[in-house]
């Protein structure tokens, strides 16, 4: 799929067949996830793959919607911010904005392979660092299932591109 078409194809997929995803196109979902840039290449990001059949009860403990365990998978990008470039002017910290890229990576390779995705973020952190084991100094950013879509992509709902671009000054 060229790059076009794949940014309009991918969608938030809340709706997942019981169906296997393959190991090589999960060890290529993967790759695009190493392959993300990073501030100062420090790469302070971690994915955990979770293999979901017969954890949907604790599953459900992170984020409580039923399809967040209905994909096969569910992967979640971890930030280590003490690994992270910090910028020096005001000692801003990009560990979030790394695992966003890599994240962004993931669900688009996804989407490339005909797998669905969705970020989550509105999980409840506390019930992850102890469902998945998280030691201190790792931060879960994201989930997002990943498995074949059972729903179709609805309208692009974006601001039209005046809203969005300033040109030379705000
Ligand atoms: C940082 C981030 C957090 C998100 N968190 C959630 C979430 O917790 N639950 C959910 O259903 N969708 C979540 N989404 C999906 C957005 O709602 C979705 O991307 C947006 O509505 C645009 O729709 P589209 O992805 O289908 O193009 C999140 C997306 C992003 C980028």
């Amino acid at each position: 799929m060229d790059f076009a078409t794949l940014i309009h194809h991918r969608y938030s997929v809340r709706a997942y067949r019981p169906t296997p995803v393959e190991e090589g196109k999960l060890a290529q979902v993967l790759e695009a996830g190493r392959l993300a840039p990073t501030a100062a290449n420090r790469q302070p990001v971690q994915i955990i793959v979770i293999h979901t059949t017969g954890r949907a009860a604790e599953l459900r403990r992170i984020y409580h919607r039923e399809w967040f365990s209905q994909a096969p998978l569910l992967l979640c990008v971890c930030a280590l911010p003490g690994q992270a470039w910090t910028r020096g002017h005001d000692g801003k910290c990009y560990a979030d904005v790394d695992a966003a890229i890599v994240m962004d990576h993931l669900t688009l390779a996804a989407a490339d392979l005909g797998l669905g995705s969705c970020w989550v973020a509105a999980f409840d952190p506390a019930a992850a660092r102890e469902v998945l084991g998280l030691p201190p100094g790792v931060e879960p950013i994201a989930f997002a299932p990943l498995g074949y879509p059972a729903d179709a992509p609805g309208p692009k709902l974006r601001k039209p591109l005046a809203d969005l671009v300033h040109y030379e000054h705000w």
